[in-house]
């Protein structure tokens, strides 16, 4: 009996692997507000509105190479070795412009017009990121 249902597990997972990847690939709630303007499922271009968020932790800045309308701000601060670690995010994503001009020396026109201030929601989405990241 243990072996039918065990065979069964084994068949099933041959038949829907593709299936089962797919659902591990929903995009976490904790990254329902960047929906708006950022792709973030595998393989996903772009959307005109943000670059492509899949994969980013890590990164650095400017990661979709896809991606047309970074700002001024942003590419400034990769020229100066700006790489999306847990901290940075997390300093970004509370305010970007204030982030990006601490970075650069100056302000510079920057292109996210969002700010995520509640500290447990930043750590929630830098986790979200990571999730997705996971999904091929
Ligand atoms: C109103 C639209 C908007 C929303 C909402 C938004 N973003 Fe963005 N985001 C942008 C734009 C536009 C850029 C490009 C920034 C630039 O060029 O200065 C960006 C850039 C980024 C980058 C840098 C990407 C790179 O390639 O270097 C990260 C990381 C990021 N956003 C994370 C988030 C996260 C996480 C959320 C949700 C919690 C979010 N954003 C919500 C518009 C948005």
């Amino acid at each position: 009996m243990q072996r039918s249902i065990l065979g069964l597990g084994v068949a099933l997972a041959l038949l829907f692997p593709a299936v089962e990847s797919r659902a591990d690939c929903k995009v976490p709630p904790s990254l329902n507000q960047c929906k708006t303007c950022h792709s973030l499922e595998p393989g996903k271009p772009s959307r005109a509105t943000g670059p492509s968020l899949h994969g980013v932790v890590g990164q650095p800045a400017m990661h979709a190479g896809d991606f047309k309308g970074y700002s001024e701000a942003i590419k400034a601060a990769q020229g100066k070795g700006l790489t999306w670690t847990d901290d940075n995010l997390f300093n970004y994503l509370a305010d970007p412009k204030t982030f990006l001009a601490g970075i650069n020396g100056q302000p510079l026109k920057n292109a996210m017009m969002f700010q995520l201030k509640d500290e447990t929601k930043r750590k929630a989405a830098i986790e979200g990121l990571k999730t997705i990241a996971a999904c091929q």
